[in-house]
């Protein structure tokens, strides 16, 4: 059996005034890697990606770095890694292999550490031929974007995704091609040629115009919308003109918390929505992560990558990932492969 590590380096953070990321130290050396048992299973952090619930979180407040956090905290969910030690109930992973997954939410050791702990039943190998930064973009993306269509549409529905070019437009459109869906999306002026790229069949540039006066002039036409960002603000209010009755209008994420609450608690007659409103949980699942692997590596899903930090250029990462303008996933390697 591997041994334990003693030491590791680490991005550390234990307040947020003013944003996570100015609060980041690395920490180079004495931080002592976490310990494991049961299921669990060491993993060395290679490649990790960075979402925006990897500040979100944590900057909901005190209560929720304390004590659901634990602070000093490394940010980061989403990894590529080498297993080191697998515990006594991890006997399907084995020291040296590649595996990739998420944490099911920010904790003390995320993966701008180089160790962190994670369940064997959250774990899976890295498909063959599959990049380590490729697989570390999965997790939540990947499974959010996935969960997100899967139980909604079958072949031949039309897909709305707003907001086609981040970590989870990109998956989103890939999935509903692979799933045999028409996807119209949106992007700004600068992203539509890269949109398309990405098989959406329509591309609407959000910069150009009223997106919901041009949705409403096609009339009803979609069996399915995913909402990556929670504007225009009518988007919701007006989808009975352009989303089939019945049909869920699926809040992924959106700029403002108060757009979920006013999008849920207006009811119809008062002049809210009026078709299904659902607000997205992603939920952390092997069996998912496993069929997106698998999407990646048949290169149904093609990983698009905006910037590829170095360990040092963490803070940068995160000011990049707060622009709310990456296109694709944020990558920083965290240690050699
Ligand atoms: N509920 C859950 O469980 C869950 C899971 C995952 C993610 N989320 C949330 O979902 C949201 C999206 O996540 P993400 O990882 O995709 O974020 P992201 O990568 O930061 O999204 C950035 C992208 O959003 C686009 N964008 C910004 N404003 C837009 C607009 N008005 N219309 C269309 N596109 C726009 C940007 O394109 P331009 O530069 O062209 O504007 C950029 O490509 C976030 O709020 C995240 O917190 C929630």
């Amino acid at each position: 059996m591997a041994s334990q590590p003693t030491q590791m380096k680490a991005w550390l953070y234990s307040s947020t005034t003013n944003g996570l990321e100015k609060n980041l130290t690395l920490n180079a050396s004495t931080r002592a890697p976490p310990t494991i048992s049961g299921d669990n299973v060491l993993i060395q952090v290679l490649s990790a990606s960075l979402n925006p619930a990897d500040f979100k979180v944590p900057e909901m407040g005190l209560l929720a770095r304390k004590l659901v956090i634990g602070t000093p905290a490394s940010p980061g969910m989403d990894f590529c890694g080498r297993v080191v030690i697998a515990g006594p109930g991890a006997s399907a992973f084995s020291p040296g292999q590649l595996v990739y997954g998420c944490l099911s939410k920010p904790a003390q050791f995320g993966s701008l550490g180089e160790y962190l702990v994670a369940s064997a039943s959250l774990l899976a190998p890295v498909p063959e031929g599959v990049e380590i930064d490729h697989a570390a973009s999965i997790g939540i993306a990947g499974q959010t974007a996935y969960q997100s269509l899967a139980g909604y549409v079958s072949a031949g529905d039309k897909v709305f995704v707003n907001g086609g070019s981040g970590g989870c437009g990109i998956f989103a459109i890939q999935i509903a091609k692979e799933m045999g869906c028409h996807v119209t999306a949106t992007c700004s002026a600068k992203n539509v040629e890269f949109v398309r790229g990405l098989g959406a069949d329509v591309v609407i540039d959000y910069s150009a115009g009223d997106v919901v006066a041009r949705l409403r002039a096609d009339g009803v036409v979609f069996d399915h919308i995913i909402d990556h960002v929670g504007y225009p603000a009518p988007l919701y209010r007006e989808s009975h003109h352009f989303l089939a009755p019945g049909k869920a209008f699926v809040q992924v994420g959106a700029s403002a918390m108060a757009t979920f609450a006013e999008r849920l608690v207006v009811p119809g007659f008062l002049g809210g929505g009026k078709r299904k409103y659902v607000i997205f949980f992603f939920k952390n699942t092997r069996e998912d992560l496993v069929k997106v692997g698998e999407l990646v590596q048949k290169g149904a899903v093609k990983i698009q990558l905006d910037t590829v930090f170095e360990f040092e250029d963490a803070v940068q990462a995160f000011e990049k990932l707060r622009s709310g303008r990456a296109r694709g996933k944020i990558i920083v390697h965290v240690a050699k492969p």
